[in-house]
């Protein structure tokens, strides 16, 4: 049979009527970065709309009853972006700016994530509008085994998996597997990931992300001629992403030359103790007062001497007004959404390789999948297994991005897309639409 002339341009589509031109939000800034990679898809680019439309939206009410006998209502969604190479996977965040604006965008990251480092997953995201600290604990179980209930129409071990994100743990990862498991009657630890080691949980899960950042930033190093022996690092958030990565860098011979969190902004240009920070984050919630450094202004962290940044703290960050002041050769997005657009272009005009979080903050999805095979086939893998699969995928992956970067002239995060919508849209190509 002649095949129809496959580099026919894709149709253009009125945004789905749910949009407001006006306020498209995070998802807005999701289908800029579409349009940029679409001249680069060839032949697939007639699928792109595909990616210019949630697959699913599932928007519920998740009431509960409040300690006091008052009735609250939450609002709750469920996105399943795409679906193509695999279930939708993708993590919950309960806060209280959550829209579905901000969720379809989450998702539509997490399929560009996943096909990146090609786990066989598609991209789903989650979430309800809620600030979790105003709520008893009691509260927030009625409130998760709710909303989990809600969204079980869409969820389970081979349709979507849902992990935690901004807010949400193992403790409610345990609830959310607990209650789906309650509903259809036989214990499903595959239906979440994250979940802790006792129920189904993988070893290497809380290092992975920033493990990932510390592979991707060693991996662009030697590609770059920069030697990690010796190189200074700035760290935004010293968590698990930001913790985790700071020490791996230390471990590696780098300085740890600036740490900033939300209780404050430390300095040592000889490099600051990593283990002795971590211990003091740990006692204390933070890095603030941390004795072996000296405290400095938090707009001065931007603009500090180092080779390696690492925002790990919260979206939106690296802004224009700060983007001009930063001296590292490379950042690497150990946050999601750590730059704005326009600070993604100074970076690029000022000769920065900015590592994107689409690839660099990939570390956690891949063990997630990994907690998710080993449930599937109830055989667990040691710490060292686990670490050694994670580095070879990050590797392998960094390297693919690498090359599509140089071939086509373009950023890290251009290419990261190029990478992940070519094999999303050729999925979709193969399996054509259905009926
Ligand atoms: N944990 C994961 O597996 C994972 C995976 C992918 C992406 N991420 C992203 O990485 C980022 C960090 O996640 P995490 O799991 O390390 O969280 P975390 O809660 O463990 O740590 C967050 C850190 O950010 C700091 N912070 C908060 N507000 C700040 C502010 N105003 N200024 C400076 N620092 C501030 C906190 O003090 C803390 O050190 C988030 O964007 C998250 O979405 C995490």
């Amino acid at each position: 049979m002649q095949a129809k002339d496959s580099s026919a341009p894709a149709m253009a589509h009125a945004l789905p009527s749910y949009l407001n031109p006006d306020h498209l939000g995070p998802w807005g800034i999701y289908l800029q970065q579409v349009d940029r990679v679409t001249p680069y898809l060839g032949s697939l680019a007639r699928w792109v709309e595909t990616l210019k439309r949630p697959k699913r939206i599932l928007v519920v009410d998740v009431p509960i009853e409040m300690d006091d006998g008052r009735i609250a209502h939450f609002e709750g969604y469920r996105v399943q972006h795409n679906l193509s190479r695999g279930p939708g996977k993708g993590g919950v965040r309960f806060h209280q700016d959550v829209t579905l604006s901000e969720v379809m965008a989450l998702s539509a990251w997490m399929s560009v994530k996943n096909a990146a480092v090609n786990v066989p997953y598609g991209g789903a995201k989650g979430g309800i509008r809620v600030d979790p600290r105003t709520l008893s604990k009691g509260e927030l179980e009625r409130l998760t085994r709710r909303y989990t209930s809600e969204i079980g129409l869409l969820i389970g071990p081979s349709k979507d998996i849902p992990a935690p994100d901004v807010n949400t743990n193992g403790q409610i990862m345990a609830w959310m597997m607990d209650t789906y498991s309650m509903n259809t009657g036989a214990t499903a630890t595959g239906v979440v990931t994250g979940k802790p080691i006792d129920l189904g949980g993988s070893l290497g899960r809380v290092e992975a992300t920033g493990r990932g950042v510390f592979t991707v930033g060693v991996e662009a190093a030697k590609l770059t001629g920069l030697s990690v022996q010796g190189a200074r690092v700035a760290v935004q958030g010293f968590g698990n992403v930001g913790g985790t990565a700071g020490k791996l860098f230390a471990e590696a011979g780098a300085k740890v030359v600036a740490v900033q969190d939300h209780t404050g902004t430390i300095h040592n240009a000889n490099g600051l103790d990593v283990p002795a920070l971590l211990e003091h984050v740990t006692n204390t919630g933070g890095v603030g007062g941390f004795a072996g450094a000296q405290a400095m202004d938090a707009k001065d962290f931007w603009g500090v001497e180092c080779d390696i940044l690492i925002p790990a703290a919260l979206e939106g960050q690296i802004t224009k007004d700060n983007a001009g002041q930063i001296k590292a050769k490379m950042v690497i997005e150990g946050a999601n959404g750590p730059t704005t657009p326009e600070a993604d272009d100074i970076l690029t005009d000022k000769g920065v390789l900015v590592l994107p979080d689409v690839i660099a903050n990939a570390g956690g999805v891949t063990v997630s999948y990994f907690e998710w095979v080993q449930d599937f086939s109830s055989f667990f893998w040691t710490e060292d297994e686990i670490n050694a699969r994670l580095v070879r995928i990050m590797q392998e992956a960094f390297a693919a991005v690498w090359a599509v970067a140089q071939e086509h002239k373009v950023t890290l995060r251009t290419a990261t897309f190029i990478v992940a919508c070519k094999r999303m849209l050729h999925a979709r190509e193969m399996r054509g639409l259905y009926p």
